[in-house]
């Protein structure tokens, strides 16, 4: 049986078409995207779903308690036997409730070396303080924001005539690159996660690519 990931977003959706590519391309062997969720209608990731033929799911938050809506979205993942979830531009907090239910199967990308610059905008705050290395992490979510334990980071250096905008762009390679590699592990349950730290374990021989 294939290991089924369901994907949440809220705008673009290039992580998810990474990964989508990845699984199809054995990357991520045995693995499929099962669904696709937003929060956001005109969320462009919805499209480049349907454009692939996975199941895209739009469910609107507004007028919701965050609990009450988690509790639609775990539904939606639960009956199609989700085993992984991938957070991918998920603009939106996950309750103790949802984080519970997918407890170590939840992970999230995001565009800075945690822990510096969580939160909105992680690319500008990094050229805003200065900093020359930034980078990005895929890490496993708990209920605090881009918080959780660390599976793997990537370093891009910052040049001295980057903008927000060129810098995302070499970050958001880098992203697509470690977000796969990051799935394999994790699928593959190829971890241990000691207090904070996640170790991660040899391939098998078999495994090799
Ligand atoms: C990425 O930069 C990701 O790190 C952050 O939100 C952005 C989503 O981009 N969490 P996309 O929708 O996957 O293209």
């Amino acid at each position: 049986m294939k290991k089924r990931i369901g994907v949440l977003l809220s705008g673009r959706g290039s992580n998810f078409e990474a990964l989508a590519e990845s699984a199809a391309a054995g990357r991520i062997p045995n693995a499929e995207i099962a669904i696709v969720v937003s929060n956001r209608e005109n969320a462009p990731g919805i499209e480049r779903a349907r454009a692939r033929e996975t199941e895209a799911l739009v469910i609107p938050s507004k007028g919701l308690e965050r609990e009450a809506y988690d509790r639609l979205v775990a539904a939606a993942l639960e009956e199609k036997k989700v085993d992984l979830v991938c957070l991918a531009g998920y603009m939106r907090l996950l309750s103790p409730y949802f984080v519970a239910a997918f407890r170590n199967r939840i992970l999230n990308i995001h565009p800075s070396l945690l822990p510096a610059f969580p939160g909105l905008e992680a690319q500008r705050q990094a050229l805003e303080h200065g900093a020359k290395f930034s980078g990005c992490t895929v890490h496993f979510v708990d209920e605090n924001l881009d918080a959780g334990p660390i599976v793997l980071q990537a370093v891009v250096p910052i040049k001295d005539d980057d903008t927000p905008e060129t810098l995302s762009e070499r970050i958001l390679r880098e992203e697509h690159r470690i977000y796969t590699e990051a799935v394999r592990i994790v699928l593959e349950g190829r971890y241990r996660i000691e207090n904070r730290r996640v170790m991660i374990l040899p391939e098998k021989v078999s495994e090799k690519r």
